[in-house]
């Protein structure tokens, strides 16, 4: 096939590549969007349930994890959520707000994935899809590039990475973008699995074997990181959105005497439990059954068994009571890894910000080469925040490709 020129090419059709192909092609940029997958946007398509949750009411530095944490703050202020909730508005899709200001399709996440090919469209977009890139190399005077693909070579002013993080790597997620940061020595934060299920060693999970299945309401924190959200006790360790969001901040720290640090788990978040298990210390009911008026029955019994506390409040001493009310307020509990990739929702780290302009995500050492979306080490809390920073940064360099 002849060589092409395009003025930008965008390797990843995902959130960012597509919000960003969409803007350079709008601005009147001949622009190539290459992706290796065979469907469109898979991510989109499993997000939030099949609901994609796109956003979120409330966007700030704050619900981001990067070793630059101010980074985010240019390209957030100059495309907010604000946008794309018009952008959505614009294209009739119909949306609701869950807790924490979480905005959902009614109807499936495909709509996005529409919306976002048809904004392609409309910048005149060429794809070319499914399609492998096989190396890239600097154009003549270092300027430039030049792709060697399935397609054949194919030339552009313009680069742009948006292939994502390393989760669930069965539908397409690669660490190419990292290769190509590393090719042009740009620095990296190591990668690892976020938003993740925990996994606990076999002695706790045997321990726990009675409480698998529950699902509690709770307060989790790690390394000075709270939340307050669902928790479920699986026969693999825990999980749920609260497990998820503590998960960013858990192995922040050195593994130190052979354990991670534990994450705390406050059970009963809107009582003062010792002053509630105080005003009850004369009763002759079974501390679980008093337990049980907050937390589920067959929960209560379970966790109570798990500490040998199985007698009438009236068999505990005050001393004792309060030592149940500060593991009530804080159980604390030890990981021994996450489930890895496969069940994570996003990568921590990545290609390092501090290499890259916050205004427009071109490599400061690298004319010409962008990096948008979660290839990069920007990772945000569950609640919209990782499709936020999509939009934005995709949106930001969009305007300067
Ligand atoms: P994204 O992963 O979307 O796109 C990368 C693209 O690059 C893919 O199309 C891939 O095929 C392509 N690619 C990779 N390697 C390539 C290569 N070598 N050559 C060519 N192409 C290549 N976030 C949120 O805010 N709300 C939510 O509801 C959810 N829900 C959710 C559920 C699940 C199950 C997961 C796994 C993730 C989420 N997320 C989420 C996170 C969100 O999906 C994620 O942060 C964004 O999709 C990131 O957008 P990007 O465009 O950066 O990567």
């Amino acid at each position: 096939m002849a060589e092409q020129h395009f003025e930008v090419i965008v390797i990843g059709a995902g959130a960012a590549g597509m919000m960003c192909a969409a803007e350079a092609g709008q601005r009147g940029r001949r622009v190539l969007l290459i992706d290796h997958a065979e469907h469109l946007a898979e991510k989109i398509r499993i997000s939030g349930g099949g609901r994609c949750n796109f956003t979120n009411r409330r966007v700030g530095p704050e619900h981001y994890l990067s070793q630059n944490p101010h980074f985010v703050r240019s390209a957030l202020s100059r495309y907010g959520s604000t946008d794309f909730i018009a952008l959505v508005e614009r294209y009739g899709i119909r949306y609701h707000e869950r807790d924490h200001g979480q905005l959902f399709c009614d109807d499936s996440a495909q709509q996005i994935i529409d919306m976002l090919r048809a904004e392609c469209d409309a910048g005149g977009v060429a794809w070319a899809m499914p399609t492998t890139v096989q190396s890239i190399a600097r154009g003549e005077g270092d300027t430039g590039f030049v792709l060697d693909t399935a397609r054949g070579r194919l030339r552009c002013d313009s680069l742009v990475v948006a292939t994502g993080g390393l989760s669930i790597p069965k539908i397409g997620a690669t660490p190419f973008g990292y290769r190509i940061a590393e090719q042009f020595g740009l620095p990296m934060v190591a990668p690892r699995p976020a938003l993740v299920p925990l996994t606990l060693p076999p002695e706790t999970l045997a321990r726990f074997a009675d409480l698998s299945g529950a699902s509690l309401d709770v307060a989790a924190q790690c390394n000075g990181a709270r939340f307050r959200e669902a928790l479920l006790v699986t026969h693999r360790g825990l999980s749920g959105p609260v497990v998820l969001q503590v998960s960013n901040y858990w192995q922040a720290q050195a593994y130190h005497d052979g354990e991670w640090e534990p994450v705390g788990i406050d059970l009963l978040p809107d009582l003062d439990a010792e002053n509630w298990l105080l005003s009850h210390a004369d009763g002759k009911a079974l501390l679980a059954n008093l337990l049980a008026e907050h937390l589920p029955r067959r929960f209560a019994h379970a966790w109570c068994a798990l500490h040998g506390w199985e007698r009438p409040l009236n068999r505990f001493s005050h001393t004792e009571l309060r030592t149940v009310a500060t593991t009530l307020a804080n159980w604390q509990i030890v990981p021994s890894g996450t489930q890895g990739y496969a069940k994570a929702e996003v990568t921590l780290g990545g290609v390092d910000t501090r290499a890259l302009s916050s205004k427009t995500m071109e490599a400061t050492r690298c004319k010409g080469l962008f990096f948008v979306g979660e290839v990069m080490d920007v990772t945000g809390h569950l609640g919209g925040y990782n499709f936020q920073w999509a939009w934005s940064s995709g949106h930001a360099a969009g305007q300067f490709v």
